[in-house]
């Protein structure tokens, strides 16, 4: 056994009997004890303030945790990534999304390229084309200025431009839109199409492999919405396109012109930073799109200098996993108490979930603890009258991150502080519960039982000032890093995707089934039935 086999190995005993003590701990009993503990467990990075008291850890599981971290070679992992090193290692190739939010004067070179002048050059290009848009200057075919821009992706080449045009709600500009369409379903595009002008409409093809069934279905089918109105030589005027493979943008019938390229080094779930965010920075401008980088590059330097026990990132995804591994916690909530946070949730199903969905280790062997939590969650307080009462009363314990901003985008102070008093209130009633005994006096013996909240519930409570492009920038990568930090502690690639491509497959060979053109697939007696009952019905 080698001596970083045989350190993690003695890590993970401690840990697993450290584990079986913390289990019979009472948060409100470790507050009891230790009056500075709040505190002892709060960390401020890169204008973000994390309270991470709430959890069942002591000074001495940070100290196991962090040594369990050091053990896996998450620093040297942390570096790797950073430096460019091939860190996807079943693709063999870099991810380096945080290149994408490095200053400018920041020369990064990698194998005799010069990485950082190619980002900066891609920057002035995004800079130039959506100041056209925002100032007028970006005519459509009739000589009418674009008031609607739709972004056409699926997963990365979407939910995280959705995700930052509807938190940075308040910086787009007035009257321009800008709209999301991903799923292949032919209602999303009408639902979208429905109040648009072809005059008055851009189209941005985000796909980084421009090989997407989604989107590129979706893309003819606007594109033949266009031509309803438009003549094929006014496409330019309406359709831009984001990706790294230019021969397929050109086949489409996209100007190249009209391209802004990014690179195989960016993961889809880490493309906003890239290109891929064009819908961004039409819609708030190139300055806040500049700041939104600036926001994550400072979070990338808190994660990469700062000592693991002071490290945001690093503790997030330590105790996300301390749960997991040694609670039984199969999801993780995150419940954002801003409205315009409300996409936050799905971006990081797709940060989370498909960098940590995995089932094997980097050397390819299956690996020996359960990996990925689910991700879900909503805004606060709707999610307290929908699905909190199973926090509170179920039987599963459900970590919770909360994320609340102290100062609202609007004047309203009286919601904002019934908002945030609500917020810190969920944190507590999961923490401090309701015991029989508080119960009021004209609740009998009977009932009491049904009124019991256990409590000693876990929760993250994350401060955010105001919520602004930069804040927005550093809160994502925060939740970018956590990932990666969990996914070192699994030890494996979060940055490949394998999963998805065989239903992908395989929608391809029932595709020509439903449209009748073929019947000779086999599948299993179910896939066969409900293939057959759709073409009956259909006829
Ligand atoms: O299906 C998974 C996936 O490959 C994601 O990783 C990616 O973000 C998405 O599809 C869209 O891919 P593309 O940008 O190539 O269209």
């Amino acid at each position: 056994m080698s001596d970083s086999t045989s350190n993690k190995t003695a890590s993970l005993a401690a840990l697993a009997s450290h584990a079986s003590l913390a289990r019979t701990w009472q948060l409100s009993t470790l507050f009891a004890q230790d009056k500075q503990r709040f505190q002892r467990f709060s960390l401020e990075a890169a204008g973000l303030f994390l309270d991470y008291s709430k959890n069942h850890i002591d000074a001495s599981t940070v100290s196991l945790l962090t040594g369990f971290a050091r053990s896996c070679g998450l620093e040297q992992r942390r570096d790797a990534m950073f430096k460019g090193e091939p860190v996807n290692t079943t693709e063999q190739r870099p991810a380096l999304h945080t290149l994408l939010r490095a200053p400018a004067e920041q020369r990064f070179e990698l194998d005799g390229e010069v990485l950082s002048s190619e980002v900066q050059q891609v920057l002035v290009r995004m800079d130039q084309l959506s100041q056209r848009v925002r100032s007028g200057e970006w005519l459509g075919f009739t000589g009418k200025v674009i008031t609607d821009v739709v972004n056409i992706g699926i997963g990365g080449s979407d939910l995280g431009p959705a995700m930052a045009c509807a938190a940075l709600r308040p910086f787009i500009k007035p009257g321009l839109r800008a709209h999301f369409l991903s799923n292949v379903d032919g209602h999303a595009i009408d639902a979208v199409l429905a109040n648009l002008s072809p005059e008055t409409t851009l189209f941005i093809i985000a796909s980084k492999s421009f090989t997407t069934q989604e989107t590129l279905i979706n893309a003819h089918v606007a594109r033949e919405w266009f031509l309803s109105k438009g003549k094929a030589s006014d496409l330019s005027k309406h359709f831009v396109a984001v990706s790294t493979n230019t021969k397929a943008v050109a086949e489409f019938g996209i100007d190249t012109a009209n391209m802004l390229p990014f690179w195989d080094w960016v993961g889809g779930r880490y493309s906003v930073w890239s290109a891929i965010g064009l819908s961004i920075a039409i819609a708030v401008g190139m300055d806040n799109f500049r700041a939104f980088l600036a926001g994550a590059h400072d979070m990338d330097m808190h994660f990469r200098k700062s000592p693991l026990e002071q490290n945001m990132p690093v503790m997030l995804g330590l105790i996300s996993w301390w749960y997991r591994q040694y609670f039984g916690s199969t999801s993780h909530l995150i419940a954002p108490y801003h409205e315009d946070l409300r996409l936050f949730p799905l971006h990081l199903q797709q940060v989370d979930m498909e960098s940590n969905g995995k089932r094997v280790t980097t050397a390819g062997i299956p690996v020996t603890s359960p990996t990925a939590q689910v991700i879900w969650g909503s805004t606060g307080t709707n999610g307290q009258h929908a699905y909190f009462q199973m926090l509170h009363q179920g039987t599963d314990v459900v970590p919770v991150d909360f994320i609340a901003t102290i100062h609202p985008s609007h004047d309203r102070i009286n919601q904002h502080n019934a908002l945030l008093a609500n917020c810190f209130a969920q944190a507590e009633a999961l923490m401090v519960g309701h015991q029989k005994d508080e119960r009021p006096d004209h609740v009998g013996e009977a009932l009491a039982e049904f009124r019991v909240l256990p409590g000693n519930r876990p929760s993250n409570t994350l401060l955010i000032d105001t919520l602004t492009p930069a804040s927005l920038g550093a809160l994502l990568a925060l939740y970018e890093h956590k990932t990666f930090v969990q996914g070192v502690l699994w030890d494996i690639n979060s940055f490949d995707q394998w999963g998805v491509e065989r239903g992908k497959t395989l929608a391809a060979r029932i595709l020509p089934e439903l449209e009748g053109r073929t019947s000779s697939h086999t599948h299993d007696g179910s896939t066969t039935g409900l293939i057959t009952r759709t073409l009956q019905k259909k006829h």
